[in-house]
């Protein structure tokens, strides 16, 4: 057996380096010449207003990009318009991969995430990019969400327990952790809150889808003991019982979430107490 291999080894040896020689040497004449992609021009028209020149009304602003000298993002469209055409376009970004949420915008009327969001490669539509709707603008494509994070602030997102264990970290089942999931992953982009008609209505008082799936998640967090006074925040007319259940926040949510129902299990739990 160890003779044979020995005698395999000896023939590859022998075949193979010519083989490769002769290839090589012939390499040159198969090299393909790079090739050339046809342009492909699509029409983006951007929301633009800019602070700095307030008595000038918002307008659309028109790019044309070739998408064959694009990455396939709508977020990839915008930096090759800042970066080629004009630096002046402003929007907010960081991760590009649908972590931070910063790139939360409205694209062909949905709210959604910019980079998530594939360029429609039919070039005979435009593709309209605007603000999250109903928003205070700072610039552009940048909404002010300073009055969304207070409204997170107020539910007090963070864990709350009077009586820590005395070593360790608290414990949690798998079955109490499994609880949370569908409430975690919310990276707050703003999209589901801004497109509730009721949050564009009572912004002032309502809390709004993303703030409330976050309010339930720690009122079920098994380790949390705060749960009663997180509900009793609730209890009134504005915080959360303006959402009449239509559901816009789940259909937009660009991480499949359901905030609709988060809300629906507190207003549950408001009842059977
Ligand atoms: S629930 Fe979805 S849409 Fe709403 S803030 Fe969280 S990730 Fe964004
Ligand atoms: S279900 Fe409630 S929170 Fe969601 S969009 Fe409708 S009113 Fe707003
Ligand atoms: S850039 Fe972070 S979610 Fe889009």
């Amino acid at each position: 057996m160890q003779a044979s291999v020995s005698a395999l080894r000896a023939a590859t040896k022998r075949v193979s380096r010519p083989h490769t020689r002769a290839f090589s040497s012939t390499l040159p004449a198969f090299q393909a010449e790079p090739l050339q992609k046809p342009i492909l021009n699509k029409e983006f028209k951007i929301y633009r207003w800019n602070p700095d020149e307030p008595s000038k009304k918002p307008t659309l602003q028109s790019y044309t990009i070739d998408l064959n000298q694009c990455g396939p993002m709508i977020l990839d469209a915008l930096i090759k318009i800042k970066n080629d055409i004009d630096p002046t376009l402003t929007f907010r970004r960081s991760c590009r991969e649908g972590i931070c949420g910063s790139c939360a915008m409205n694209i062909n009327g949905q709210n959604t995430l910019a980079c998530l969001c594939r360029i429609d490669r039919n070039s005979s539509k435009d593709t309209k990019v605007y603000p999250l709707p109903h928003m205070y603008i700072v610039k552009d494509l940048v909404p002010d969400l300073t009055q969304f994070y207070q409204q997170y602030k107020s539910i007090e997102p963070y864990l709350q327990n009077d009586n820590p264990p005395e070593k360790g970290e608290f414990i949690q089942s798998q079955e109490d952790r499994r609880k949370l999931d569908g409430l975690y992953e919310c990276i707050l982009c703003a999209c589901c809150s801004t497109s509730c008609p009721s949050y564009w209505w009572n912004q002032d008082e309502y809390l709004g889808p993303a703030t409330l799936m976050q309010a339930y998640r720690w009122i079920i967090d098994s380790r949390d003991a705060k749960g009663a006074q997180r509900k009793e925040k609730l209890q009134n007319e504005m915080s959360m019982y303006r959402c009449h259940t239509i559901f816009n926040c789940a259909r937009t949510c660009p991480k499949g979430l359901n905030p609709a129902r988060a809300i629906a299990e507190i207003k549950l739990q408001l009842a059977a107490d």
